[in-house]
């Protein structure tokens, strides 16, 4: 209530309490005017138009006084936009736009024509880090309205944002596009850095220059959508990105399927992000009283170049959103690639022993443990058929669960749930489980099908495969997931409208994923795609790591792992060293221990000289990495343009840090002839550089210095040579504060 006072001032004091109203309502009708959604350092601002238009006019560094923005448009002189709306926050088809739209429908009456209102925005404090803001949008016309949504990660300077599409319309409406953000970034050139990839080539950057018009990024697998083309790209303004300086973004789609980003830059030279779930061939209905939710699109804007932007995302992905991301990790032995189908029970016993010798947490069961009638011993049969094969097994999963615990080593499984073999008992019994076309030839890949994810029997059925090896083996501590194929001949048995089929099996994997994590919330779980080409923001929610490519020569890896790393934190990373490549074991070791440490080798055959120096080096790893796992990351020498690479970990109070090097050029006297800057550290610390991971016995002039402390400052401003050359092709350095 208000109580206007009585009495003698009565006017002054009416006075004043009119000119608070009037500069509160002035202050309210301003802030509904300007929307600045804003993180630690960095701003997209919102203005809402006379006529009730969005635009989204500032993207960049944050300003010091929120007033500052609308400064900032009175600076702009650039050429007219004859469409009015090209910085719309979510362009619609059909009215003015001529641009590639956010959001194309068909309204209930057959219109194509949508414009989108300002109504209201509301801000909402979800901790004293994460702000979020709605904006709610309207067609004048039709009762169709749009939610975007923002979420800012304040310290991180991270933002997520996704739209929610709800019609109270006389009928279905049809979504023909339907993104989950539209940016507008000022700007006169624009660098791009995308990826490519396939099997085993997983990662492969190329950087080029923006042109006018649009160049789109998509993927339209299905499942392991990301083979071709990983969802993560990186945007530079005014020259390519670099590591420590100039304005970057790193941005991503949250969706384990089909996405598609639109980079365009307009008449303007201006660039315009519109990004989601690919539309194409998933048109989607919409009925009223409904709501379209899309999924997450994720960025991070920088000005001190990759570098921050990657620690950024890193720190976030560990924090918000990878499983377990502030956790603990197990180091494993898989037998994937030293047995491939062919075990017993016998051999494993002696791959748990082997565990035991290599001093890993874990051993790891690869594919080739089950089916019966049409038995697991290569890639072409059983696939679905999720019984311990009788043959290999003949005392179940159990009697192999039963040696770890007695050997004191932890037990993990691999499956694949979302696929059958055309020869298998369930694709006798559940055809219709399947995707495939009803009138069709059937295409494999890798020789097998996908489960209809759309359909909650198959839900259940995949959730009750996991949920089975838990309830029989209680102690089981881990899990890899893969995924080989992509979808062929899309077609559900189950669902009414086929176009909605990418999309309905997507969010049919997350019903199941959040079931298991219910009931299962800290188990390991590794995802994995027939290599790498599945990881995204959206799937690591119920993952712990993911498997970034099945080529693990070491070499290639320490590009792959590189390019990765701009994206995704080392403790997501898992790397196996395996029987890829020429290398010796200590730069396959090496190259292993930048990520989450794994074999996958016969431990049996490594020379005594070998085995002693892999013990030495889970030992080392054990206590470093805790650096590598959750301190930041710096990029020192990049392998793609020098003979060696460089980069390192410091723990976040800067007390330790580790340093990698891996020569990756064979031509005469290549090394390091100079001294690696570092980053990173204290300069007012001294620190001791010690080199690790040698072989039994070997030397290091390193280690062998009299004084081996440097400051900070000195390892900073003039750098430390690792002395890699052809003798030294990988070295290990772990710089530790003293007093
Ligand atoms: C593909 C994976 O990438 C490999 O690591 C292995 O698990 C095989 N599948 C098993 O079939």
């Amino acid at each position: 209530m208000i109580n206007i006072p009585s009495g003698k001032g009565t006017k002054l004091r009416m006075f004043v309490f009119l000119s608070v109203l009037i500069s509160i309502f002035f202050y309210s009708t301003t802030k509904a005017q300007v929307i600045p959604i804003e993180t630690d350092s960095s701003a997209m601002v919102l203005f809402v138009t006379k006529n009730k238009e969005v635009r989204l006019r500032y993207f960049g560094q944050k300003l010091n006084d929120v007033k500052e923005y609308e400064q900032f448009t009175g600076q702009l002189h650039q050429a007219s936009d004859p469409s009015g709306v090209a910085d719309a926050v979510y362009s619609s088809a059909g009215s003015r736009n001529f641009f590639e739209p956010a959001i194309s429908v068909i309204h209930a009456d057959g219109n194509t024509s949508l414009a989108l209102r300002y109504v209201s925005s509301d801000v909402k404090r979800i901790s004293a880090d994460i702000e979020e803001t709605q904006l709610l949008l309207k067609d004048p016309v039709y009762d169709f309205n749009v939610k975007l949504v923002f979420r800012a990660y304040r310290k991180d300077n991270v933002v997520e944002q996704w739209s929610e599409i709800t019609q109270n319309e006389n009928g279905a409406v049809r979504l023909n596009k339907f993104a989950s953000a539209n940016l507008y970034w000022y700007g006169s050139s624009f660098w791009l850095k995308q990826y490519h990839g396939d099997w085993a080539r997983e990662m492969q950057p190329e950087v080029t220059k923006l042109s006018h018009g649009i160049k789109t990024l998509d993927t339209k697998l299905g499942t392991r959508a990301d083979l071709f083309q990983p969802p993560v790209f990186i945007i530079s303004a005014d020259h390519k990105p670099m590591e420590d300086q100039g304005e970057v973004m790193l941005g991503s789609i949250e969706w384990s399927g089909n996405y598609r980003v639109d980079l365009e830059v307009d008449n303007r030279n201006n660039l315009r992000i519109i990004a989601g779930m690919n539309n194409a061939s998933s048109s989607y209905e919409l009925q009223p009283g409904k709501t379209f939710r899309t999924p997450r699109f994720l960025y991070t804007l920088s000005q001190q170049g990759t570098g921050q932007a990657s620690r950024n995302l890193q720190s976030w992905a560990r924090k918000y959103r990878i499983l377990d991301g502030e956790g603990g990790r197990l180091t494993l032995l898989n037998n994937w690639e030293s047995t491939y189908f062919d075990f017993n029970e016998e051999k494993l016993k002696n791959l748990l022993g082997d565990t035991k010798k290599l001093g890993v947490d874990l051993f790891l069961l690869d594919d080739g443990w089950f089916a019966n009638k049409y038995p697991r011993n290569d890639d072409h049969a059983g696939l679905g058929d999720w019984q311990p094969n009788r043959k290999k097994l003949p005392n179940g999963i159990q009697a192999v669960v039963k040696d770890a615990d007695k050997k004191g080593v932890k037990f993990g499984i691999w499956i694949e749930p979302e696929m059958v073999n055309p020869k298998s008992e369930l694709y006798e019994k559940h055809p219709d489980w399947v995707i495939k076309q009803p009138d069709r030839p059937e295409y494999y890949f890798r020789n097998q099908l996908v489960l209809d994810l759309s359909n909650p029997k198959v839900q259940d059925f995949v959730f009750g495969i996991v949920d089975s090896l838990f309830i029989k083996n209680p102690s089981l501590a881990y899990i890899k997931w893969d995924c080989n194929s992509v979808i062929y001949n899309a077609y559900s048995a189950h669902l009414n409208h086929q176009s909605e089929l990418y999309i309905a099996y997507v969010r049919g994997l997350y019903k199941v994923l959040e079931r298991i994590r219910a009931k299962y919330p800290q188990v390991p779980m590794m995802l994995c795609s027939g290599g790498g080409g599945r990881v995204d923001y959206a799937a690591l929610k119920y993952f712990t790591e993911f498997w970034p490519s099945d080529n693990t020569d070491p070499l290639e890896r320490v590009f792959m792992q590189w390019e990765y790393s701009y994206f995704y934190p080392a403790i997501s990373m898992a790397a196996h060293v395996t029987n890829w490549g020429r290398q010796p074991i200590k730069y396959k070791v090496d190259v292993a221990m930048m990520g989450k440490l794994g074999f996958d080798i016969p431990v049996s055959k490594l020379k005594p000289e070998e085995l002693s120096f892999c013990q030495q080096a889970v030992q080392q790893y054990n206590k470093v990495k805790d650096v590598i796992w959750h301190g930041d990351q710096y990029r020192l020498i990049s392998p793609w343009n020098h003979d060696f690479a460089s980069l390192m970990y410091v723990d976040r109070k800067k007390d330790k840090a580790v340093i990698f090097s891996y020569l990756v050029s064979n031509r005469y006297d290549a090394g390091s002839e100079l001294p690696v800057k570092f980053k990173g550290l204290n300069p007012d610390q001294r620190y001791k550089i010690e080199e690790v991971n040698l072989y039994n016995g070997a030397k290091s002039s390193i280690n062998d210095k009299k004084d081996n402390t440097y400051s900070g400052s000195f390892l900073m401003k003039a750098g430390f040579n690792p002395v890699v050359n052809s003798r030294r092709a990988s070295v290990v350095l772990v710089a530790t504060a003293v007093n």
